[in-house]
């Protein structure tokens, strides 16, 4: 089969779907593999790794023109031109917005966007939303290290005694994991929230106090067990109390990492103008819902009200990071998680003889293929 890996042309993207050691591998498989010149730039691998690996170095419109495209970001308009009918695409293809897949569908290629993996055990080396958030969380971490003007540990000094960054970290899926992780490598004191009752234990396995918002009813109780490992907007009873929460113990963080997600839905707004007038001047947010909050002036904000997307602001005292790809803040390996991901799933959609195979009895290629199942949509 003729592979292509293409350029990542949205900006901000350093990222590249295929890496050399995922090339070398297809390779040896038999495919050719087509990589975009300077495809892997950004991402530290130089165009003569490719070709150690097996591949060969083309023009964009070369690349796109084979039986296959990886991608890392969804086509652009522009790029959905270049497809060809018959073929496949592997990528994060945003299945969420319907009208920009439904024009991928169009094409009558056949798509597989990785977003729409389910969480099983089977699926979990192909979990691309996994691999990523982890080293968002990370870059989270140290981007707040970065912006805060004191130290994480608590350190005796000659000088004095310096106190430990007190650390706030709202929404504890993998991002928020990471983050309480990397907070606590660097020596800070952690609490951390979510809607889900599951994750209490992770939160104190990894050294965090679990700020607890008791559920008052069934209703509560129930939403709050999520579906598919996902949350489900909480009511606004629940909202409210850990509203109020939040605020107290924000008053008292330096650093607030805010990851709460809810898949298909707006983010859910946790802290608001009042709850960042009331922060510590100097402390920092980092907001990795940026970009897929409510509307704020005509821009989406984040869990944060005050986050505008891919700027890094000061707003009563407080930095707000509001960066919404911090993957591609660590492009190597982003990059390799993200083509090991890819590598995986592709055994799912190539048979034995390196022909296409779309077994739609597969849960994960069900789930995956574009315009084939909405059920995760729906149920979000
Ligand atoms: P996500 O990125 O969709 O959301 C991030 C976090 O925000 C979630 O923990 C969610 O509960 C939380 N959240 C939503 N609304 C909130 C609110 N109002 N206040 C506080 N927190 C809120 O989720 P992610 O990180 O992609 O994964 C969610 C879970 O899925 C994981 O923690 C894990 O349990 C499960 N999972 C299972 C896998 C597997 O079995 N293969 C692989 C990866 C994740």
């Amino acid at each position: 089969m003729r592979i292509g890996i293409p350029a990542e042309s949205r900006a901000g993207e350093t990222r590249v779907a295929g890496t050399p050691e995922t090339v070398r591998k297809l390779a040896a498989l038999g495919h050719q593999l087509m990589v975009e010149t300077g495809a892997g730039e950004r991402a530290c691998f130089p165009d003569d790794a490719y070709a150690q690996a097996g591949a060969t170095l083309a023009p964009s419109a070369q690349v796109w023109d084979t039986d296959l495209v990886l991608k890392v970001q969804a086509p652009t308009d522009a790029e959905l031109a270049y497809l060809k009918r018959g073929s496949l695409l592997v990528g994060m293809l945003n299945p969420f917005d319907a009208d920009h897949a439904a024009r991928i569908c169009a094409k009558g290629v056949r798509a597989f966007a990785l977003e729409s993996m389910p969480r099983t055990t089977r699926a979990q080396s192909m979990d691309v939303l996994s691999s990523q958030a982890n080293i968002a969380g990370y870059k989270a971490v140290l981007l707040a290290a970065t912006l805060y003007q004191r130290f994480f540990p608590m350190l005796m000094t000659a000088a004095g005694t310096v106190k430990a960054a007190r650390v706030l970290v709202l929404g504890a899926g993998v991002a928020g994991l990471q983050a309480i992780a990397t907070a606590k490598r660097l020596g800070a004191v952690i609490e951390a929230s979510d809607v889900r009752p599951a994750v209490k234990e992770q939160i104190e396995s990894l050294g965090a106090k679990f700020l607890d918002v008791p559920y008052e009813t069934d209703e509560e109780r129930e939403t709050a067990q999520g579906t598919g490992g996902y949350a489900r907007p909480m009511p606004d009873t629940w909202l409210a109390r850990q509203s109020a929460l939040v605020r107290e113990r924000a008053r008292q963080a330096d650093i607030v990492i805010t990851t709460a997600l809810i898949p298909g839905r707006t983010a859910p707004t946790l802290i608001d103008d009042d709850t960042v007038r009331a922060m510590k001047p100097g402390s920092v947010i980092v907001d990795l819902a940026a970009g897929r909050g409510a509307l704020a002036n005509g821009r989406s904000g984040g869990n944060c009200t005050l986050t505008v997307a891919d700027e890094v602001m000061v707003r009563h005292g407080v930095h707000i990071a509001g960066h919404t790809n911090l993957p591609a803040m660590v492009a190597t390996e982003a990059s390799s998680l993200y083509a090991r991901n890819v590598f995986d799933f592709l055994k799912l959609i190539i048979d034995a003889d390196g022909q296409p195979k779309v077994d739609t009895s597969d849960d994960i290629v069900a789930a995956t293929l574009l315009g084939h199942d909405v059920s995760m949509l729906e149920t979000a």
